[in-house]
């Protein structure tokens, strides 16, 4: 913890609809030691946005050209304190300063079991669809640190599912979608 309140600071990053991070805003706030204290979009629209205002968690919209310019982008994040970063269907590649910044203290969540499906492209209903279409068994969730390379930080997390034989790559986002809800949070709290 660097910052004056003795809770945790978490900023987290999006690009979507943000049910993640609906469920974290929900799961951590009212908690002794994890603060849910900022989301950031690179997405004007995103509807994640008006979720965190919704519940009054402080969210700001950075344009493409702006995560280019560390002292803009390392100024938001100072100016709320932040110490740990948590990515939930944030579809850029994160700058390597903030990496340097936050070293091992950058999260993100992949909907497949690593390191299969992952890398530039694999994202969304992408990801299940290549899983279906690859006729798995299995699949699941991944949690790991963030590097600067997609996919390939190291794995702090795993859990699996059975992919069934009626399972279309709707069906089964909608069941690793749950997994994330029930894992993510949990996993994210462990590490403080
Ligand atoms: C999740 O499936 C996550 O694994 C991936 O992006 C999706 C975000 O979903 N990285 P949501 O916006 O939190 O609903």
């Amino acid at each position: 913890m660097t910052n004056n309140s003795n809770k945790v600071n978490i900023a987290m990053l999006a690009s979507g609809t943000g049910s993640n991070v609906l469920n974290f805003i929900n799961y951590f706030r009212i908690h002794s030691r994890i603060k849910i204290a900022l989301v950031i979009s690179n997405k004007p629209d995103a509807q994640v946005l008006k979720k965190a205002e919704m519940l009054n968690v402080p969210s700001v919209y950075i344009e493409k050209a702006k995560w280019n310019d560390p002292k803009y982008l390392l100024d938001i994040f100072k100016k709320h304190n932040i110490d740990f970063i948590v990515l939930a269907g944030f579809l850029s590649l994160v700058p390597a300063f903030l990496i340097q910044e936050y070293p091992n203290k950058i999260v993100n969540i992949h909907p497949a079991l690593l390191p299969k499906f992952g890398g530039k492209g694999m994202y969304g209903m992408n990801v299940h669809k290549a899983v279906i279409d690859s006729k798995e068994d299995k699949s699941g969730i991944s949690i790991h640190y963030v590097n600067e390379e997609y996919d390939k930080g190291r794995i702090i997390f795993q859990a699996s599912l059975f992919v069934s034989a009626n399972d279309t790559p709707e069906t089964l986002a909608k069941k690793v979608q749950k997994l994330e809800h029930e894992h993510y949070p949990r996993v994210i709290e462990g590490l403080f």
